[in-house]
């Protein structure tokens, strides 16, 4: 029986169709004080799978209300997919006094749950915050599938550690070079991009990362390449978060079009990991 978090109930779908199982009733309610209350009404069966994506601080606490929700119904084996994990970024105490909060919430889910699944988290190494055992799916492959056809394609990734993306995507294109920029981040929302050698004149450009949160590594690459005689420039990123005005930064900075997955559901999300989320839970 799946069961989906609120922030996740078309992918939830979509997986039900990949594995031909059912989707459980579920109730998203929130107290007059702010308090929320996720619940599964009549749920019925021996093994749940939740899928839900904590892209808020009320998902955390949803998803953790859920997994208690279906051992309190009587499952017996529990398996939670985290197709975007909230906080992942914040792996390190980056400053004295700071908590590692990966950590801190992966400790909070392992309590509830036998199994984790994530798809393309910031940094594998997460995996080890987890009390439980945990799966990583590579969703990247999956951004080749709604991007046009391509004029001397480039692929570009906005620094050195999401060059693995731009590969994998130009691999599963089929064609093209793979590159990346230097990066140098001055604050959450201010980052410095220098440009590749590669020579990127005339050509269509898809820039890919794992996740655009305020656009501005994304605004900063896109501006480049635009200025710098690029064709067309397209984005790919598996989670799309695009939080505050990070889609006009785009669009301000010449963006021909977002592609995004359905970690997070958002009008970008022009592309499913449910066929690689369902590969993975029945490995
Ligand atoms: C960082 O290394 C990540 O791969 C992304 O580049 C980053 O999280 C994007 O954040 P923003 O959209 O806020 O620049």
């Amino acid at each position: 029986m799946l069961v989906p978090g609120a922030s996740s109930q078309a992918l939830a779908a979509a997986l039900a169709t990949e594995l031909g199982e059912s989707l459980a009733a579920v109730e998203y309610d929130t107290f007059p004080d702010g308090e929320t209350l996720a619940s599964v009404p009549g749920f019925d069966a021996e093994t749940a799978t939740i899928i839900a994506s904590t892209v808020s601080n009320d998902a955390y606490i949803e998803l953790l209300q859920l997994q208690d929700a279906v051992r309190e119904a009587g499952a017996e084996e529990v398996t939670t997919v985290i197709p975007y994990m909230g906080y992942a970024r914040q792996d390190k105490a980056f400053e004295a006094g700071h908590p590692i909060s990966a950590r801190a919430v992966a400790r909070a889910v392992s309590t509830t749950t036998d199994r984790v699944v994530l798809v393309n988290p910031h940094e594998d190494a997460i995996s080890e915050f987890f009390d439980v055992p945990v799966d990583i799916v590579d969703a990247a492959g999956c951004l080749a599938k709604p991007l046009p056809e391509l004029h001397d394609p480039l692929f570009l990734s906005p620094d050195s550690g999401a060059i693995d993306i731009a590969n994998t995507v130009c691999d599963a294109y089929g064609e093209g070079e793979t590159d990346y920029f230097e990066k140098k981040r001055r604050s959450g929302t201010d980052v410095e991009i220098t440009p590749s050698k590669t020579d990127f004149d005339g050509r269509d450009v898809v820039i890919t990362d794992d996740i655009i949160a305020t656009g501005s590594t994304m605004s900063e690459a896109v501006a480049v390449l635009a200025k710098g005689g690029a064709n067309r420039v397209f984005c790919a990123t598996v989670h799309p978060l695009l939080a505050r005005n990070a889609r006009t930064k785009l669009s301000r900075a010449g963006i021909e079009r977002v592609f995004g997955t359905d970690t997070i559901e958002r009008e970008v999300s022009s592309v499913s990991v449910a066929p690689v989320l369902a590969d993975a839970l029945e490995r």
